[in-house]
């Protein structure tokens, strides 16, 4: 595998890297034992990676498949010269359909083919770049923006619980719920987070403790099931997530075991708050029934960190996201503002 020459030892910005007109993918798989990256020379490698989870979370998904539309054009005007537009497409239907839940995935590739349809003569490279690395700054710019909205609803210092790994690794960089994480802790609103392990992935012990250790943040990690008695025990004023695709009703499609959490925050009277852009909202998408839902397979969840461990001849029933209806959230916070208590009327003017 071909490795970058950093400057610098990888961190959580670097999670989607374009280096030397190549594209690098720090292997979401190995964290927090190995940091190696994978190399995508084509855009089929980088639909692969997405599905293999070698790059996790809507947005650096998002990202991702931009830069993938990058590698598929030069692939194809290499051999069509011409004829690029055609020969591409094989590659962006499989990015398209690489996970189907993250609406930024969807999202990317479309403003990317809008660029697509405008190009004309000549090598299409340059341009797609150009609008690929757009992608991927304003997402950054983003999360930056709706961190700060989202500290300044913490009114009083607190400790809060977060669910799977929202942060810089699963963005363009900074991270959405770790987002307003960051910028409550830079605020000095934050005590500690209690950070959900989340089965099967472990992205909460794996990556969101990585995240928030390298940042001097202080982290627990709680077994998911013990999400209701730490809520029970006080000092939480928020659960802060982010979300896969948030619907135009306000619905929340995001880490199985949200909904959990926010039935059990709401049942303490613990504020729920979702951070997302803006591309995570889907205005075609009228309520969280119509949200697909990826399953994956059971063996992840009939093992544990790749050993087996439950007793041979079980099954396992395994969608990895889940719904949190609206009326279970206080707020989404996206860079263009705060939706408290999301409603269908509220999201239509948000996105005006
Ligand atoms: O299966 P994953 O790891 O891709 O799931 C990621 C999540 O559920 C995140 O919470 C979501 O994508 C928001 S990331 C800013």
């Amino acid at each position: 595998m071909k490795q970058p020459l950093l400057q610098r030892k990888p961190g959580p910005d670097d999670a989607v890297l374009w280096q030397d007109d190549e594209l690098y993918l720090l292997d979401q798989r190995a964290l927090p034992h190995e940091e190696r990256f994978v190399h995508c020379a084509h855009g089929v490698d980088a639909a692969k990676a997405i599905t293999d989870m070698v790059v996790r979370g809507a947005p650096a998904i998002g990202v991702t498949a931009a830069y993938a539309v990058v590698l598929a054009a030069r692939s194809a005007w290499r051999q069509a010269q011409g004829n690029w537009k055609t020969a591409m497409q094989g590659e962006l239907e499989l990015l398209a359909g690489a996970r189907p839940t993250a609406v930024n995935l969807g999202w990317a590739l479309a403003r990317m083919q809008k660029l697509i349809a405008g190009l004309d003569q000549g090598n299409p490279e340059p341009l797609l770049l150009q609008e690929a690395k757009q992608i991927h700054a304003e997402d950054v710019q983003a999360n930056h923006v709706l961190g700060d909205l989202g500290a300044s609803l913490i009114e009083t210092k607190t400790s809060v619980i977060t669910h799977c790994n929202a942060g810089a690794l699963a963005t363009g960089g900074y991270g959405t719920a770790l987002g307003v994480i960051r910028s409550a802790w830079n605020s000095g609103k934050l005590e500690r987070v209690y950070a959900d392990e989340t089965r099967p992935w472990l992205q909460g012990s794996r990556l969101t403790a990585w995240e928030l250790v390298r940042d001097g943040i202080p982290v627990s990690l709680l077994a998911d099931g013990a999400a209701a008695a730490r809520l029970a025990a006080g000092g939480i004023d928020w659960v802060i997530v982010g979300s896969d695709r948030i619907a135009a009703n306000g619905d929340v499609a995001n880490k199985i075991g949200t909904y959990g959490l926010a039935l059990v925050a709401r049942a303490h009277g613990v504020k729920v708050m979702v951070a997302a852009p803006t591309s995570t909202i889907d205005m075609g998408c009228p309520s969280g029934t119509d949200i697909p839902i990826e399953t994956r397979d059971g063996a992840e969840l009939l093992g544990c960190a790749g050993r087996p461990v439950a007793a041979a001849g079980a099954e396992a029933w395994n969608p990895v996201f889940d719904v949190t209806p609206a009326h279970l959230v206080d707020a989404i916070v996206t860079e263009k503002g705060i939706i408290l208590s999301p409603d269908a009327k509220k999201l239509a003017q948000h996105m005006a």
